[in-house]
């Protein structure tokens, strides 16, 4: 398989980003696939090289800025360039009412869900703009949550919109350098983020396929596709979008 471009993920050893790694490989990018835990980021590399693609496995911990910094530099001493980056490391929470849910789980949020994207942008940007051929699409991951209020997750709700805040700035300031940056808003997707909210009761899996119109959860392909597409040369004329992959969630 013949690679043109170079993919950066992050939260990539499961999930959204595993299924986003793997589509971007079969598309023609060389991937770093990157994520806290090195063993399951290189179950993703073996699956991509198994089927004629090229990865690497870089770790990061995006709620450090020397991290972030460094999975940059990794990316383009490996490859030499970066043309795509997907911003997918998150995590979700909340497990109950605004005024019950403890400090700490929101600043870590904080921390993970914006200064994580915030540090993977700035590093990001940086790099698209000093390359041969400045440009680059970067595309974050944001959330219904980030659109709305959704009840039991106001604080994950309250960092995904400064995802979509970060997006849509970022979008306008670096659209003349080449540079796309856009978001996907999934609703709930079939993962293990899902998990502390069905853990502590505050949600039942049946619940949450009840509140897609489509009467189900989404896949972790599903949302792939569209951050593939987002990032790929075919949405050239689409900067500063959030992209609603929701089962018709927003239209209600
Ligand atoms: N699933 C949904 O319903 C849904 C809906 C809307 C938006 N989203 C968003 O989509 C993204 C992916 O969600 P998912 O459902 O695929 O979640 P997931 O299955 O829980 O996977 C999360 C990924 O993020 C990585 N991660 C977490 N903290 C990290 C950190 N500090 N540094 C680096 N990597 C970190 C994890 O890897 P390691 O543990 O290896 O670090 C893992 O690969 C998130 O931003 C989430 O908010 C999900």
């Amino acid at each position: 398989m013949s690679v043109s471009r170079i993919a950066l993920v992050t939260g990539a050893t499961q999930g959204i980003g595993k299924e986003t790694s793997l589509l971007l490989a079969r598309t023609g990018h060389a991937v770093v696939v990157s994520g806290r835990r090195k063993d399951a980021g290189d179950a993703v590399v073996r699956e991509i090289r198994d089927n004629g693609g090229e990865a690497v496995f870089v770790p990061v911990d995006v709620d450090s800025e020397e991290s972030v910094a460094a999975l940059v530099a990794a990316t383009v001493e490996r490859y030499g360039r970066l043309d795509v980056a997907v911003n997918n490391a998150g995590i979700s929470l909340d497990a109950g009412r605004m005024a019950d849910e403890p400090t700490s789980r929101f600043q870590q949020m904080l921390t993970t869900n914006v200064l994580g994207v915030f540090w993977s942008m700035k590093y990001q940007i940086q790099q698209m703009l000093a390359q041969d051929t400045p440009g680059g699409s970067i595309v974050n991951l944001a959330s219904i949550a980030g659109l709305g209020g959704i009840r039991y997750s106001a604080n994950y709700s309250a960092t995904k919109h400064a995802v979509v805040g970060l997006t849509k700035s970022a979008a306008l300031e670096y659209a003349t350098d080449g540079i796309r940056i856009n978001a996907v808003a999934p609703a709930a997707i079939k993962t293990d983020i899902l998990n502390a909210a069905i853990e502590a009761g505050t949600w039942s899996e049946a619940d949450i396929a009840a509140l897609q119109p489509v009467g189900r959860m989404g896949r972790p392909t599903e949302v792939a596709e569209a951050i593939t597409w987002l990032s790929s040369p075919a949405a050239s004329f689409v900067t500063g979008t959030v992209l609603n992959v929701d089962g018709g969630y927003k239209a209600q």
